[in-house]
């Protein structure tokens, strides 16, 4: 294990900001785990640091994820569970996914970060969440100094949300998942972008690797690179809103659109919120809001944790003032 002191985050958070971890280490070791636990000071666990906001220094030990690894764990004449480290990088498991034909990840394709954050989030986009897929995920549960694995029903998924965020937060350090991914995938182009895109495309045979191209294709044109311009993807969750709520809104703001949830409840477009508070595009000094996509907060360049943060609560009041909705942060705030 080797153990540094006071490394710059700079290059281990998609929103580029520098600001110092007193220790840290890279953890490509699964045996190192004890040796790390044994250590007196705080645990922070950094995976591909896409979903993060770092508004200070962090004190204690950053632990990078590095565990890497995909393998067969076993298949049927349907499907086949890969088991997967947590240090992979997301976007490689989902092109070994579509190279192979199988089914289940292709509409996340080229969401940034690991597969240890997969659960975590419950990542999603394009109709589909990671839950669909997940079998399993297991984790060094620090408190018992052991190995525990979690089934689905267990990680208690929801709307970007698991476990992990909640009962296990800095409780669990994920080490692998394993995921059931279809030999005879039934596929979801239900999000109208993607069925656009498959038509420019002139697909007429719907595959894995077509759906996950289009939605490659989509999300470059939609969502800043993080390699050119700091960012974490959406910085809030869109919010949901009673049946009730909604015709209100409505009432006021005819275009307004929505995703059913259930019988009572919808979901609103947080970027949309923001865009009719007037955000779209605003910059003050190196932080602001995307002008192609308003759910996603930028640094320019060297923008501080705490400018991104002021700004996100600014969206927060006006977007409360204007429609009475409350948004909540999806990055984690370290
Ligand atoms: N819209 C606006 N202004 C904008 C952008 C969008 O008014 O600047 C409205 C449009 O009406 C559009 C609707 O919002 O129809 C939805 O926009 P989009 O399809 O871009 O999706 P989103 O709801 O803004 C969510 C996820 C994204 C995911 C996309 C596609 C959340 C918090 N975000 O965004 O996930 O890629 O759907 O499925 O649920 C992420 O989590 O980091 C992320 C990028």
């Amino acid at each position: 294990m080797h153990l540094q002191q006071n490394i710059s985050l700079k290059p281990y958070n998609t929103f580029g900001i520098d600001v110092p971890a007193e220790y840290f280490v890279e953890l490509d070791d699964i045996n190192d785990l004890a040796e790390i636990t044994a250590l007196p000071e705080k645990k922070h666990v950094l995976g591909g640091g896409s979903n993060i906001l770092l508004t200070h220094p962090v004190t204690g030990v950053v632990m990078h994820n590095k565990l890497k690894g995909i393998t067969v764990e076993r298949e049927n004449k349907d499907h086949i569970w890969l088991n997967v480290q947590a240090g992979e990088i997301w976007h490689d498991l989902v092109l070994y996914a579509i190279n192979k034909g199988l089914g289940g990840i292709e509409n996340l394709a080229l969401i940034p970060g690991t597969v240890g954050a997969s659960p975590m989030q419950n990542i999603g986009a394009y109709g589909v969440e990671a839950k669909e897929t997940i079998e399993s995920v297991t984790f060094w549960y620090w408190k018992e100094k052991t190995f525990l694995t979690y089934s689905n029903r267990e990680c208690a998924f929801g709307y970007r949300d698991s476990i992990f965020k909640r009962q296990l937060k800095d409780k669990a350090f994920i080490t692998s998942v394993v995921y059931k991914l279809s030999k005879k995938p039934t596929y979801n182009t239900s999000y109208g972008a993607i069925q656009e895109e498959l038509e420019n495309m002139g697909v007429v045979e719907l595959s894995a690797k077509a759906i996950a191209y289009a939605v490659m294709h989509i999300r470059t044109s939609k969502l800043p690179d993080p390699k050119q311009i700091g960012n974490a993807g959406s910085f809030f969750k869109n919010p949901t809103i009673t049946k009730a709520q909604f015709a209100q809104l409505r009432s006021l703001y005819d275009a307004v659109p929505s995703f059913p949830v259930n019988d009572l409840l919808v979901k609103v477009p947080a970027a949309w919120l923001i865009e009719r508070c007037g955000w779209k595009g605003y910059r003050k000094g190196d932080t602001g809001v995307h002008a192609k996509q308003a759910l996603v907060l930028v640094n320019y360049a060297h923008a501080k944790g705490k400018d991104i943060w002021n700004l996100s609560s600014e969206i927060v009041k006006s977007v409360k003032e204007k429609f009475n909705i409350e948004l909540e942060r999806e990055v984690q705030v370290w």
